[in-house]
């Protein structure tokens, strides 16, 4: 596996974001609406270093069934908390075709949300299949699929604190190391 971000390197990052977040909102009460799982790491480090009065909730969403290609989209919003007239920040741990986030924004505001805005850790150099772009993101990377810092092959991987780059050979080793 070959690292493309060390675990310093995305502490930076991280910090990078939380400042961003910070000046935005400034005076107001901010209300994160984490998307489960990929941004579970993500979470935990990013809502400890943003300095503002903070609600935190989570919503499920996921397209990557079991595979490296997105497939469809599927939402699971009975954890979500009150949005109704809140100023919400949806985090997620990157932005691949875009669809996620576009559909999870549409839907707080379906929900009566003051403001949406949304806030990636990884945003992917390829052709988006959504109009919106996340408000902030910490990083850009090429076109490969990576796992570790939350993200994940088939629930695996999670636990890399370094985020690394899955080839193709090592795709097909994961692949029977998950069913085992
Ligand atoms: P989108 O809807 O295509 O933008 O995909 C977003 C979701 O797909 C993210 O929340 C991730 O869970 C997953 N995803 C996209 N690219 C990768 C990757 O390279 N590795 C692991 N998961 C990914
Ligand atoms: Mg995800």
């Amino acid at each position: 596996m070959r690292t493309l971000l060390t675990e310093a390197e995305l502490r930076e990052g991280v910090i990078r974001l939380a400042r961003q977040i910070e000046s935005q909102y400034q005076g107001k009460t901010l209300t994160i609406v984490a998307v489960m799982t990929g941004s579970l790491v993500l979470l935990a480090d990013l809502m400890r270093m943003i300095r503002l009065p903070l609600r935190v909730g989570v919503i499920q969403a996921s397209s990557y069934r079991g595979g490296t290609v997105s497939g469809d989209l599927v939402t699971e919003s009975e954890m979500l908390l009150n949005v109704c007239d809140h100023d919400v920040l949806l985090v997620d741990d990157i932005f691949d075709t875009g669809r996620t986030l576009d559909h999870l924004t549409q839907l707080l505001q379906t929900r009566g949300a003051k403001s949406v805005a949304s806030a990636v850790l990884l945003h992917k150099l390829r052709k988006h299949e959504v109009t919106m772009r996340p408000d902030f993101s910490a990083f850009e990377i090429p076109d490969e699929f990576v796992v570790g810092y939350g993200l994940d092959f088939l629930d695996m991987f999670r636990n890399l604190p370094h985020l690394a780059v899955l080839d193709p050979t090592e795709i097909e080793a994961a692949r029977k190391q998950a069913k085992s």
